[in-house]
């Protein structure tokens, strides 16, 4: 939302080209949204922006690692005023597993990526009135398992980032997301089984009898940004798998 509602809305999508970033900027450029879509992987961005239909100028990418400082900082010189940032990056790869298998260097991208990155977002981001940050949490901090110490470490700091978070950037809101288990390319690299057999497993347990659409936690991400009211708050889409 914007002071000027006849201004194009601008979003920076930081994880957009893959998963659920993917599926909000598809449902922002729906709305005539302006969208940047940031990550590592030009030709993953490419792929991306392939599939996503808006007008002219509408879909912009960007190579980035939201891990180093100079590419967040450039990032948000370039682009000047925004209206919302979103972070759904995340390397979890080697994350899911005993802690008697901790991995240091995995840990730290993790930490670097979920936690680390997004502090970089709040300090650099030139959020306009009515805007906000999202961050990303899940529900490993919630519902945790054995093999998900780390995890649910991080994803419970982002929650407590982005408590504080609103109270220090305030106007601007900073909510966060906390998505249960979700069908995207994320699986390829979590391990620890068959995808498939452990998401049919997981849709029998949930009250809703499905796990979730990329497009399912983009709709929950557009109701924090667009609700004037709502700050400092996880919004779990997780089909009930907190309760189960
Ligand atoms: N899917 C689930 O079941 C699930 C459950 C709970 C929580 N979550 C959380 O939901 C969020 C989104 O997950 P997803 O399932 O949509 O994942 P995804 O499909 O794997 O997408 C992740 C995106 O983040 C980007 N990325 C990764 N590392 C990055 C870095 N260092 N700098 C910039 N971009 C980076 C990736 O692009 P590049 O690799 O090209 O950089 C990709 O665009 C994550 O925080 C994840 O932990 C997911």
């Amino acid at each position: 939302m914007t002071a000027d509602t006849t201004a194009t809305e601008r979003v920076v999508i930081i994880g957009g080209s893959s998963g659920m970033g993917l599926a909000l900027a598809r449902e922002l450029v729906g709305t005539g949204a302006e969208v940047v879509i940031a990550g590592r992987s030009a030709a993953r961005l490419a792929t991306a922006s392939a599939t996503l239909t808006g007008g002219p100028g509408a879909v912009h990418t960007r190579q980035l690692d939201i891990t180093r400082e100079t590419e967040v900082e450039a990032l948000f010189t370039d682009l000047g005023r925004i209206d919302h940032a979103v972070v759904t990056a995340a390397d979890v790869r080697g994350m899911y597993a005993p802690i008697r298998s901790f991995e240091p260097s995995a840990a730290r991208a993790l930490v670097d990526t979920k936690l680390f990155g997004p502090a970089l977002v709040a300090s650099y981001a030139d959020v306009g009135p009515g805007g906000s940050l999202v961050l990303t949490s899940g529900i490993a901090a919630y519902r945790p398992g054995p093999g998900s110490a780390m995890v649910a470490a991080v994803n419970g700091g982002v929650a407590s980032l982005a408590y504080a978070l609103a109270l220090e950037l305030a106007p601007t809101r900073v909510n966060v997301i906390s998505p249960g288990w979700v069908d995207t390319p994320i699986w390829e690299s979590i391990g620890g089984g068959d995808p498939v057999q452990r998401q049919r497993d997981m849709a029998a347990r949930l009250p809703v009898g499905r796990i979730g659409r990329p497009e399912d936690i983009a709709a929950a991400i557009l109701a924090l940004m667009r609700n004037p009211f709502v700050t400092g708050t996880v919004l779990h889409a997780d089909g009930g798998h907190r309760l189960v």
